[in-house]
């Protein structure tokens, strides 16, 4: 199968069963290693590694990562040498011929090594960090797991479509890449945040089932799990409801995780929670499922304490809410003051907390509460000796934020989590609008053609931050990984949500004119999802990031450090596209 001009085999695949044949390997030196006369080569291909043995005469100028055909018959390894790690580990290929086929500079790091490498120098020279076994691992498996995907949709008789690259700017959500128009003085194409409004494009034209493994692109902050492109596995559906996408993700991320995570464990059923019921128990609406401690309310217990900090708090309206943490009674003075400061960054006032021991309950503000509070804390939290109870009081969004980070926190500090689980949650239900920070305007939480619930309709017209949506989250070991809705299919719905965002008709025909007329030509009912392909295979992988499993990721700060993209282009490059450049001027 791999037999070609230039070799019959890999240099993973000769066995015991090969002994005697007269075989040709090309492949790059490893390792080599002269004694007894004799020069080991470990000839290395993405198929594994074939030990060379070679006389010193044949071997002479031979040097790691020179690239060198050999030619010779399949012997036995003698009994002292055998590998039993090593797929090609019993047998040894003597070489009668070696020829040098390309030679190679000292590679600026070992390649084979498990040694930590400086990652701008990985980056650089990214086709020498590819060679590594493990970066090679991450990538096959990538091609394994998207093939696999492709599979799937195949067998469920959903088509592959592609979607066009260059499209209109519809400025929403992150910001875009553009691209200037030659032809087109002053216009712009943009490259796609997500083939959102094109998926929905090929449900009007009845293409029913549509899925593809696609490039986005978003000029946003970079962070360990995102990419300035990044591929999703991109699904829109007709005729479904939330529990129609939710069933045919489930049944793919579990087939994925039994295939493709071996030896992990994964919690079936898959919870579904709603996104209040999320930030209620874990403060987050990505909650990592394989840590307990749930967050539970006192704000009632402790409404009529002396402790202004407690009793103002529900008078306006917030709330005090804690966890328990059990055997935080070990926390040094420094970690409590360290969680302290930590939920402080998040706006809290700070993190009270309860020691339990067995004279009692030691806490800075335990004098504040009285034997019944105290008692009826303890209670709800299922608090024994050894445990902490750590209190936050504040606005909704404050307390979540500080208790959820406070939970992982802890779980990290005594080593609760399970790195061997897969814990997957569906989050449902989140809200259908939020409040921008920066400009205080209504914003969509998902995009402004999420489908609100049905029995939210109401809402819309008389409190529209409290409507939900149905939009719903896959989550995994706290990571969000896909995201999706039901779209609303309805023009009259559609302008009273636009309304609600303070997108004006002649703003909405500007920016979405495309979709509104395409959905005048009896759009079905429809919804979708999109998964972070990177993220999920980065988690399966076991990665720190996702530029470990994209072959040329760029840098964190956006740039390619082997190319060096963005890069300067000629002036005159840059004047046919009509772009004036500030250096110009
Ligand atoms: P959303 O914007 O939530 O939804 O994206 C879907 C999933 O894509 C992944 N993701 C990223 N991965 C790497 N780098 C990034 N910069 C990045 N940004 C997002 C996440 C996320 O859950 N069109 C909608 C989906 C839909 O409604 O069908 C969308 O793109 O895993």
């Amino acid at each position: 199968m791999h037999k070609t001009a230039y070799r019959m085999h890999t240099c993973g695949e000769l066995q015991k069963s090969d002994v005697g044949k007269n075989v040709i390997l090309c492949g790059w030196v490893m390792r080599r290693r002269d004694h007894g006369g004799l020069v080991f080569v470990d000839l290395r291909d993405r198929y594994g590694l074939t030990q060379i043995v070679l006389d010193p005469s044949k071997a002479e100028n031979i040097k790691p990562e020179y690239v060198v055909c050999v030619s010779g018959k399949v012997r036995v390894r003698p009994s002292g040498m055998i590998n039993a790690k090593l797929a090609t580990g019993e047998i040894e290929v003597p070489a009668d011929s070696a020829e040098i086929l390309s030679e190679s500079k000292t590679p600026p790091f070992e390649i084979d090594s498990e040694k930590e490498v400086n990652e701008e120098l990985r980056l650089e020279y990214r086709y020498l960090d590819l060679r590594r076994e493990r970066m090679q691992k991450n990538i096959i498996l990538r091609h394994k797991l998207v093939k696999f995907v492709r599979d799937f949709f195949d067998k469920k008789d959903f088509l592959e479509i592609e979607t066009p690259v260059l499209i209109k700017g519809t400025p929403e959500g992150s910001r875009e890449y553009i691209v200037p128009s030659r032809l087109y003085p002053g216009k712009f194409y943009v490259l796609p945040q997500s083939p959102q409004q094109l998926k929905q494009l090929l449900m009007v034209a009845g293409f029913d089932k549509y899925f593809q493994i696609v490039k986005c692109f978003r000029d946003e902050d970079q962070r360990g799990d995102r990419q300035p492109e990044f591929t999703q596995i991109d699904i829109e559906m007709s005729f479904v409801d939330v529990a129609d996408i939710l069933s045919i993700n489930e049944e793919l991320v579990l087939e994925l995780l039994r295939k493709f995570a071996i030896g992990k464990k994964i919690t079936t059923p898959v919870p579904r929670l709603t996104w209040q019921e999320a930030m209620d128990k874990y403060g987050s609406d990505k909650p990592d499922l394989r840590i307990g401690m749930e967050i539970f309310d006192i704000t009632d217990i402790v409404a009529g304490s002396s402790f202004k900090v407690f009793s103002e708090t529900k008078k306006s309206g917030g709330f005090v809410r804690a966890i328990n943490v059990v055997g935080g009674s070990k926390f040094s003075r420094k970690e409590l003051d360290d969680l302290d400061a930590m939920a402080k960054t998040f706006g809290a006032g700070g993190l009270m907390h309860l020691i339990i021991e067995k004279e009692g309950i030691k806490s800075p503000v335990a004098k504040y509460l009285n034997e019944k509070e105290l008692s009826e804390i303890t209670k709800i939290a299922g608090a024994k000796n050894g445990d902490c109870i750590l209190i936050c009081a504040g606005n909704f969004k404050t307390v979540c934020e500080a208790l959820s980070n406070a939970r992982l926190a802890c779980a990290a500090k005594l080593n609760l989590i399970d790195k061997n689980t897969f814990a997957l949650c569906w989050i449902t239900d989140f809200p259908m609008f939020e409040i921008n920070k920066e400009t205080k305007k209504i914003d969509s939480c998902h995009h402004p053609f999420t489908a609100p619930l049905d029995e939210d309709a109401d809402l819309l017209k008389k409190e529209p931050i409290k409507a939900r949506a149905k939009a719903y989250d896959l989550v995994i070991n706290g990571l969000e990984i896909a995201s999706g809705s039901i779209r609303i299919h309805d023009s009259k719905l559609q302008s009273t949500i636009f309304d609600i965002l303070g997108i004006t008709h002649e703003d909405a025909k500007n920016r979405f004119g495309h979709l509104l007329r395409a959905f005048e030509y009896g759009p079905p009912p429809h919804g979708g999802i999109a998964w972070g392909i990177d993220r999920f295979i980065m988690m399966i992988c076991d990665e720190p990031n996702i530029r470990e499993v994209i072959a040329f990721p760029k840098d964190q700060k956006a740039k390619d450090l082997m190319t060096g993209a963005p890069s300067n282009l000629p002036d005159s490059q840059v004047k046919e596209m009509h772009i004036m450049v500030s250096r110009f001027a």
